[in-house]
């Protein structure tokens, strides 16, 4: 057993990390390495923050909360959407407490510097004449749109990569027209647990066959698993997974949909994952059995049975894409061991509630999932609370946790020049 001091060597243990074991209890754990989390990983890199169909008017504004720092992501009134620094350019407050509304324009509280919708100040009380409003503009965080997924990156000089996975998501993306989507439900819980168990537990799907009875109905219990691999108990779920993955790329052939799998999730900064799954049962969506949800389909989608497109983004959100509805999840640390997991549900803008669906429904699964996620977690932040804990090794159908490892720790090592 191995004990670490209050304050660890962190660059050894970055340098130490072994490869294919979870991390040791201070990645999990210790306050200065969520600091070095804040300042290395999510101040550094881009971050889904909100979607479009959130800020669908000028003026309507997400913020968002990242340790120290605060950023307002809305829509100016000339439809541009920005991030603005929540901090007034007078003397330092916070401009705006609510987690999302509607400004006219953002009027500090303090002493009412008044500022438009793209940050510029237009109101500064009893400033000598020689005061410069144009020099006292909100500073701005680097927004990149991407079909309506909305990233943020803090840092002066974010990772240019973010318009090669751009190139790559927007064709995929696309068709479910997500700029105009309706938010049908939002839920944010706190998990009380580092945010890199929250990311470790959505990278794998090895725990969903025990752990999640409502989600498991519509996928196909395959994690992993390459056909070479199947036992003769799972030989008739794969002869059922092979019908329904040639609908798929039949359905997407019909379209013109992109075929291609791409899997960058520790080769660059942005690290990404594309993949596009078929589901089980009626083949839908995540109704009961994969049971369609929403009557009325996604944007340009022709078909119910268009499978799960999953996408996910380092360090902080993973995407369901379905024919009837999208499910975007984001991840904001809170503290060491307390995570914030925003769920958005989205469906089309002509969409009505009662009628075309019905939210406990199109949400019930994933509320389910996500609750069961979070015992989850919480369960394993009270392990490697434990001086007993010892770093466990990554099962064979557990590479994308290990991806998300390596990528954060190769993170590390580039923000620490080690
Ligand atoms: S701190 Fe904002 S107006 Fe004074
Ligand atoms: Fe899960």
């Amino acid at each position: 057993m191995t004990l670490y001091p209050s304050s660890p060597d962190i660059e050894s243990l970055v340098k130490g990390r072994a490869v294919g074991y979870s991390l040791v209890a201070p990645f999990y754990t210790d306050q200065a390495v969520f600091d070095l989390d804040v300042a290395g990983i999510f101040a550094k890199h881009w971050l889904f923050c909100t979607t479009e169909a959130e800020i669908p008017e000028p003026g309507d504004y997400v913020t968002v909360d990242v340790g120290s720092y605060s950023v307002i992501v809305l829509r100016d009134d000339d439809e541009t959407v920005r991030a603005l620094h929540n901090v007034c350019r007078h003397r330092g407050s916070r401009l705006v407490e609510s987690p999302c509304g509607s400004v006219g324009n953002l009027v500090c509280p303090y002493h009412q510097w008044t500022y438009r919708t793209d940050g510029s100040l237009i109101f500064a009380e009893s400033q000598p004449p020689t005061f410069d409003k144009s020099a006292f503009g909100l500073r701005a965080a680097h927004v990149r749109v991407i079909a309506g997924l909305v990233f943020v990156c803090l840092a002066p000089e974010p990772p240019s990569d973010i318009e090669d996975v751009a190139a790559v998501l927007e064709p995929y993306l696309a068709p479910f027209e997500l700029s105009s989507a309706k938010v049908a439900h939002q839920s944010e819980i706190v998990e009380e647990a580092n945010w890199k168990l929250v990311m470790e537990n959505n990278r794998e799907c090895q725990h969903c066959d025990v752990a999640h009875p409502e989600l498991i109905t519509a996928y196909f219990p395959l994690f992993g698993y390459a056909e070479g691999d199947i036992t003769p108990r799972l030989r008739p779920v794969f002869e059922r997974y092979r019908v329904a993955a040639e609908g798929l790329q039949a359905a997407k052939a019909a379209c013109r949909f992109p075929q291609e799998e791409h899997r960058e999730l520790d080769t660059r900064a942005t690290g990404f994952q594309v993949s596009h799954m078929p589901l089980d049962g009626a083949g839908a969506s995540f109704g009961p059995d994969g049971e369609q949800v929403c009557d009325t389909l996604m944007g340009s989608i022709t078909t119910a049975q268009f499978g799960d497109l999953s996408i996910h983004l380092q360090p902080n959100s993973w995407f369901h894409f379905l024919g009837d509805h999208a499910v975007v999840f984001r991840v904001l640390p809170l503290g060491p061991d307390r995570t914030a997991v925003c769920t958005t549900w989205l469906v089309h803008p002509d969409a009505v509630e009662g009628v075309d669906y019905d939210l406990d429904r199109l949400t019930g699964v994933w509320r389910a999932t996500n609750a069961q996620d979070r015992a989850l977690v919480t369960a394993t932040q009270v392990g490697v609370n434990n001086p007993a804990y010892q770093q466990g090794p990554y099962s064979l159908v557990e590479d994308d946790v290990e991806a998300f490892v390596n990528w954060y720790i190769l993170r590390l090592r580039d923000h620490l020049s080690i």
